[in-house]
Parts: structure tokens; sequence; C-alpha cells
């Protein structure tokens, strides 16, 4: 008996011991690409380089999503570079050989297990299109049927042009069964309402998420996908496709991912008690419910109201995905913003470009003797190509069926900008091209908006020409409002400019290279067409970045454009649309006062968020005319005629003896001008809310101020 139990005790113990879980055996590395050659593998060609890449390569988008300092980037000397390298021949050990991947998507691109001389398993990366993300990613394979073989891995880079290259790291053999992926997972809705809710995680890896309908690939986007609890959720507007079936698929998802599964059909934004009210949302400058924005686009005015689109990334919080988004105003300031119009499209993704009002509908487009609204937009695919698209209402928008407008003339040629000349009744496109390695603007004409022809190439081979770069605006204006003195002026994307005379084919510029806006994060601005009374009112993208929001970047205020005659020549002026005024609640008047070093803030009994400030100084002997708004510095050097804002410093003249000054701050930051509208210095600056004191001081000696005036001001969205 005895003997037994103790038998019977030994076989529990060891049972026990048997059902402790076994230790999985460490995992084996086969290559970290830690060192600096290859060591035992061998390459073939030029597209590995001479060893692992630190990280991003020249010319490369940012890469991201690697172990340690080093990876395979076969990037080496850009895409077109080609080869292979093969690793020694190693043992598999172990169930599975897991790795990180990235690049492009293609055949000619390969991660590839070599047994017995054949290819038994076989990976590529995710991207075959322009945009995308250079993010590795984790994959891997079940080599359980060959364990004890011997093995090689080999990448091979056989690829040419965009997306030519792959990336991998860390391959490891291990028994722990890597997350398995699902590819192609999908999801099927029966379209009841205006919106799907994408959930987003940042920086998570981007996937591939197609829209079908009725089985019809209708467009895709790259989406950082939340697989678990998402940083804030997309709007995709789905009431095109009201009572169909919707299919999403997405190219790989971990098998236990949420995001598919976690998205909701809705009429309602989600946190729609937020929107608007965010602790970074401008309040009087344009920014979108969620996403991305950069460039204006198509700026018009049409049927009564004015309409802004704008580059919108609608699923990410950073740059891609470009579609069309769309709002619109009465009056320049109180924007709704309405949908996403162009998507992106087996074209590409939708780029900058313009817009305008086709009175005598040269292009046919009209219905019903409505004027038709025409859109002009870079279609960035391979090649990358001019395309329009048409409306007569203002709300749905076709796409042209015989688009392209104007072919591909260099890769990257882009943001086309459109205007009516009226003295040779034709339509005249500006466009960037990059041509004959410099920034060129080529010009065409058309007499009915769909046949373009190349007039001249400004820019092209002139000395010192080619600062034109991206986005171009081209438009006549008045110098000090006499209509007998006009000049052409040529804008970039930075808002320098250059002024001229326009003969409807060639542009002859007498002054290039003229400094626009003197601050920072102010690009890729646009004007608008068709403007009722005739002012030249311009809108910049504001870089204003809002970490932690759903939203990210803005508009500029509006501005009006203005020529006037300085000792130098005529020079562009930007100011502020009169439109603002309808912002303000409470107005502070100040007379006439002196300002002493010491005296008492003259703003000491007002707390605002929302400013809006102008005044007149007599600097006297003061050295500085110093304001501080909700933390933003705002000095006038009177000495050195400079203007500095959140210490970015420009110069800023005195006009007749006199500082008259203007500063709008939003919670964003600051846009304040000085010397009449020669210096506009727009400032982003992210204030914070409880922060509501302004100051006002001089320092130095005693200035005059012969007129003060202080706005509180509005929100300018309307929230429910
Ligand atoms: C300028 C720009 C344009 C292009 C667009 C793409 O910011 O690079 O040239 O059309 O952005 O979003």
């Amino acid at each position: 008996m005895k003997l037994i139990l103790t038998v019977i005790t030994a076989l529990l113990l060891s049972d026990l011991s048997f059902s402790s879980p076994a230790r999985a055996a460490d995992d084996l590395v086969v290559a970290d690409f830690e060192g600096a050659d290859y060591g035992t593998w061998k390459s073939t060609g030029d597209a590995f380089g001479p060893g692992p890449a630190r990280g991003t390569l020249p010319g490369q988008m940012h890469v991201e999503g690697f172990h340690g300092k080093g990876l395979v980037n076969s990037f080496f000397k850009g895409d077109d570079t080609t080869g292979t390298l093969t690793s020694p021949e190693f043992r598999i050990e172990r169930k599975y050989i897991a790795f990180l991947i990235g690049g492009g998507k293609s055949d000619k691109l390969a991660l590839q297990l070599i047994v017995d001389g054949k290819i038994v398993r076989s990976a590529t990366g995710p991207n075959e299109r322009h945009g995308g993300s250079e993010a590795l990613a984790p994959d891997s394979w079940d080599v359980n049927e060959f364990a004890g073989r011997t093995a090689k891995i080999r990448i091979v880079d056989d690829a040419k042009g965009s997306w030519g290259h792959i990336n991998v790291d860390h391959i490891k053999q291990s028994d722990v069964k890597p997350k398995s992926f699902v590819e192609d997972a999908e999801r099927q809705f029966l379209v009841t309402s205006q919106y799907l809710h994408i959930p987003i995680k940042n920086g998570a890896p981007k996937r591939v998420v197609t829209l079908l309908i009725d089985g019809q690939r209708v467009v895709r986007n790259d989406i950082e996908l939340a697989d678990a609890e998402p940083d804030w959720w997309a709007l995709m507007d789905v009431s095109l496709w009201r009572d169909k079936q919707l299919t999403l698929r997405v190219d790989k998802l971990h098998e236990d991912s949420a995001a598919l599964r976690s998205i909701e059909q809705s009429n309602e934004i989600k946190d729609a008690e937020s929107l608007y009210r965010e602790s970074l949302r401008g309040q009087f400058h344009f920014s979108p419910k969620r996403g991305w924005n950069n460039d204006p686009n198509g700026c018009v005015f049409y049927n009564g109201e004015y309409h802004l689109f704008f580059q919108h990334n609608p699923y990410g919080w950073s740059w891609g995905n470009m579609h069309w988004g769309h709002a619109v105003s009465k009056d320049l300031v109180h924007w709704e913003e309405l949908g996403d119009k162009l998507l992106p499209d087996e074209m590409g993704p939708m780029f900058s470009g313009s817009a305008v009002v086709d009175w005598k509908n040269t292009s046919g487009f009209g219905k019903n003797g409505n004027p038709p609204l025409i859109l002009f937009y870079t279609a960035a695919g391979n090649p990358t190509v001019q395309a329009i698209a048409y409306s007569t209402d203002g709300r749905t928008f076709t796409k042209y069926g015989n688009n392209p407008v104007v072919k591909e003339i260099s890769g990257g040629n882009r943001d086309p900008k459109v205007i009516w000349h009226e003295p040779t009744q034709q339509w005249v496109m500006t466009l960037y091209v990059e041509w004959k390695k410099r920034h060129t603007i080529h010009f065409f004409t058309s007499t009915n908006l769909r046949d373009w022809k190349l007039a001249s190439i400004s820019n092209g081979d002139t000395p010192g020409g080619g600062f034109l770069f991206e986005c171009p605006d081209f438009f006549e204006l008045p110098v000090d409002g006499d209509l007998t003195r006009k000049k052409w002026a040529l804008l970039a994307a930075n808002s320098n400019y250059a002024l001229g005379i326009f003969d409807g084919q060639k542009f002859i510029p007498d002054v290039t290279r003229l400094p626009g806006h003197r601050g920072k994060g102010f690009y890729a601005a646009q004007s608008f067409s068709d403007v009722p009374d005739g002012r030249r009112v311009l809108i910049g993208w504001w870089q204003t970045e809002t970490k932690g929001m759903s939203f990210n970047q803005s508009m500029t205020i509006p501005l009006e454009l203005r020529l006037t005659q300085t000792d130098d020549g005529p020079r562009m002026t930007f100011n502020p649309v009169k439109e603002l005024e309808t912002l303000r609640t409470k107005t502070h008047h100040f007379g006439a006062l002196t300002l002493k070093p010491g005296d008492m803030n003259p703003l000491d009994s007002i707390r605002t968020e929302l400013v809006e400030v102008r005044g007149e100084f007599d600097p006297g002997d003061a050295r500085e005319i110093v304001f501080n708004i909700r933390d933003i510095m705002v000095e006038y050097d009177t000495r050195k005629q400079e203007l500095s804002v959140a210490g970015h410093r420009a110069p800023a003249s005195l006009r007749d003896g006199k500082l008259r000054i203007t500063i709008y701050c939003d919670r964003t930051g600051a846009e304040v001008f000085a010397s009449d509208g020669l210096c506009y210095i727009p400032m982003p600056y992210n204030t914070k809310l409880e922060n509501k004191r302004l100051f006002l001081e001089s320092r130095g000696g005693t200035a005059k101020i012969n007129s003060l005036e202080l706005h509180e001001l509005s929100s300018a969205w309307k929230v429910k």
C-alpha cells in the first residue's frame, strides 16, 4: 500500500511538473542588421549598398518601425537600383520565422525562404501606389514542416521606379506563434446613414482600406487603423451610397483587431459636443472637423457663396490620402464644412488646384443658363496629370469623362491655377513644372477649358530664375487703386512673388523674388476667383500644429491684397478682410495717451481669449513698443524699424513716422500686420486657454498712442 501511494504521489508530482507550461525555447535571431556591414550575408547588384542602412536614406520618406539602429533598406541610391542579399545557410530549429517588412509591394520585391534550392515562402512590402508609408510592420511564416532542414533567406529587389525598394529587419526564429494576420479582411454595410466612424490610432501601421460599392472598387485609402482603443474617430461620408451595399476591405489585419468590428454607422458625429470647442481649435480660422488639411484649393465665389476647397486627409492626423474637402461661407468668416468632393481615383490622389466660374459656358458644362463652376486639380498618380470637374449647383461635382486635360510634362507637375484673361478673351492656366531641373511656371491657354495649349514658360532658363516652386497664383492689381497703372503678380507657394506685364501669352517680370509674408507656417496661399466687388482676397494654409486633437493644421484669416507704391517700386500689401469685423463683440477704445516706461498697463482690466487689436503710435523717443497678447510677445523696435512676433523678427518700416499695427490672436497663434500691410507676420502658437491677459508698454522712452482699439471677438463656428 505504501509503495502504491508512493508511486501515485510520484506520478502526481511528475504529472504536476509536466502540466506546468513547457518553456518555449528562446528565440534565435537570424539577423538584426545592426553591424556596419552585412557580415556573412552576400549581396549582389547595388540596391543594398555596402551595409545595413541607419534608418532613412537620402531622398526617402521617413522610415520607421525597425528595431535598433540598422535595417536592410534597398533604397540605396534611390528606387532604380536592383540586387539581392542572401543569408548563409542555417538550420530551421523553431516553428516560426518572424520579421519586420516594409517598402514596395511587387512580385519583384521579396523576402524569400529557400529550402533545397526552392522558394518555399515569400513576403513583400505593403505599398503599390504614390503616398503610402515607409513604416515596417511585423510578419511571419509558419515553417514547422521544414524543422531540422537547412535553409537560406534571400532578399530580392528587382524593381525600379516608384516604390522600387524593400525594407527588412529583425529576422528571427521563434516557437511563440506570432499574431497572425487576416488578408483582405472585410465588413459589409447596408448604407443607411451619412457616416461610417473609422477608428484611428496615430502612428499605427497604415492599412490599405478599399471601399467597394456593389462589389466595385470606388476608393482606397491608407489608414492608421486602431486595432484597439482609437485616438479619434475619422468621418467617412457615405451619403452618396445610401441604400447600397458597401464593403470595406482591409489588406491585412491582426486576427484579434477590433478595427473593422468597431466601425459604427450613424448620422451623428462622435464627440459632437466638443466639436469646434476643442482646446486647440482656431475659433476664427477654418480647419476641418476631422483629419489633416494643407493647401486651400478651388477658392471661388459662386451663386452667392465663397467656396473653399482644401487638401484633406479625412483619415489621418498627418498628410496623406489627398481628397478635396469643401466648405462654404457667405462672408469669408463663418464657414460650413460640407464633406469631401473629390476623392482619390485610379488616376491618383487629388492634389491642389483652383476653380473658376465659366460665365459664358465656354466649356459647355452649364445647364439651363446656369454657368458652371469648374474645378482644376492635379491627379497625382503615375503619370501626374491635370484634370477638371464641374458643377452647376456648387454641391455635387462630376469629374470630366475625358480627363486629363493636360498630360504629364514632367513628373510632379502640379497645382493648376486658372484665370480668365479679358483682353484676349481666353483662359490662362499657370502650372508648376520642374523643367530642365528648374522650378518653372508653364503658361497654357484655352478657349473652352478642356483643350489647353502651351503658351510660354516662365523662369525656365533665366539666370537666377526658378524661385517659383509649387502652387502658383496669378492676377492683376492696380497700384494704389489706379486702374491705369496695373501690374501682374505671379506668386509661389512660399508667397514670394514677381511683378510684371502679361500679354495673354507670356509673363515678363520687372522684378522677382519679392518676399510675401514675413512670419512662419504660411504656405500655398490661393486667391479667390470671381469675387463680386473685384477685391483680391487670399487665404493661406496656416501650419498650426494641434497635437492631441482629432484635426491638424488650419487656414489663415482671409487677406485682402493690394499693390502700393513704395520708394523701391510697387509692393504687395496684406490686410485682414473687412468682413472679420462681424466677429467683434465688445470694443474697448483708448483715446490719445502717452505711454512711459513704468506706466500702468492700459490693457490691465481686459480679459479675453479671441482678440483684435488696432493701434497707431508716434514712437517718440521710445526704444520699443511692446504688446504681450496672451503670452505672444509682439515687440516693435523703433530704431531698427523691426517687428518681432514670438521672437521672430521682420523689417517693418514706420509709415509717415508712425507705427500702425493690427493684431489678431486666436487659440492657434497670432497674425500681425504693420506698415500698412507691407509687413504681415503670421505666427502659429498654441496659446493657453486660461491665460487671457494682455499688456502694453513702452521701453527706453515715451511713445504716444494716437489711437488704440481692442475688440473682443466671438468664435466663427456655429455650434449647437
Ligand atoms: C503644397 C503641395 C502641392 C500639392 C499638395 C499635395 O503644399 O505640395 O504642391 O499639390 O501640396 O497635398
